[in-house]
């Protein structure tokens, strides 16, 4: 049987932590990837420890969002890691998205559709005037054109943006109680599977406290 995928935000900038969430994680009942985004990425030696890692799958959130020569730079300047999976705000542009794909070469280049902590209002607040959801599928269109591999959305959104992107998606805004943090859009993990994600991206419910019993309560919630 197919096993569900989850990558694992790692959002600290300790490497002891790293090293903890990843011996933790390990288990045979799910496929675990490893996200790091802009916090482990950017402290003192977080680049050198991804460089190293070896036989797991590995996601550099770094989320970029620049003109497409800036974009093109970032990308071979990372060339060196052999990571799995980057990605771009789709807000970057066309044109910023086409290059990049064109350039990113095994790494799957991953658009960023809106991020999950925002809603309507906040959407209103810095000056879109599409709805969240039309927003959304106009943004999974444009990465689409661009034929970017894979995409990130909320699990709310998942159904209709698959309707007009094919490739893979991947869901944060995942909950396993009542406890949402600053995340806006959210579902459980059941849900965000039944939606049609491939990928769930989770952090804090599994990285705050212990991890080895939040990884069995989310095990066992996913088998429900
Ligand atoms: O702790 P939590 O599960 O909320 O972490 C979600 C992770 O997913 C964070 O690393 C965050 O940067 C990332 N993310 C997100 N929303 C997006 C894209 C990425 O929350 N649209």
């Amino acid at each position: 049987m197919k096993k569900n995928k989850i990558f694992i935000a790692c959002d600290t900038k300790s490497i002891k932590k790293v090293k903890k969430i990843i011996k933790e994680t390990q288990t045979n009942k799910l496929k675990v990837g490893y996200k790091f985004g802009l916090e482990f990425f950017n402290s003192k030696n977080g680049r050198s420890f991804i460089s190293k890692i070896k036989g797991k799958v590995i996601f550099v959130d770094l989320k970029l969002c620049d003109i497409p020569n800036t974009c093109i730079s970032a990308i071979k300047a990372i060339k060196d890691l052999k990571i799995n999976y980057l990605t771009i705000h789709v807000s970057s542009g066309l044109d910023a998205l086409k290059v990049s794909k064109k350039i990113s070469g095994k790494i799957k280049l991953i658009g960023v559709t809106t991020l999950t902590s925002l809603d309507n209002k906040n959407l209103k607040q810095i000056g879109y005037n599409k709805n969240l959801n039309k927003l959304v599928i106009h943004q999974a269109k444009l990465a689409a054109k661009a034929k970017l591999d894979g995409l990130v959305c909320s699990p709310h959104e998942v159904k209709n943006v698959k309707k007009v992107f094919k490739n893979e998606i991947i869901t944060p805004g995942i909950k396993l109680d009542s406890k949402i943090n600053d995340q806006k859009r959210v579902a459980t993990p059941n849900e965000a599977y039944k939606n049609g994600s491939d990928w769930l991206v989770i952090g804090r419910s599994i990285t705050k406290g212990n991890i080895k019993n939040n990884l069995k309560k989310l095990i066992k919630n996913i088998n429900k």
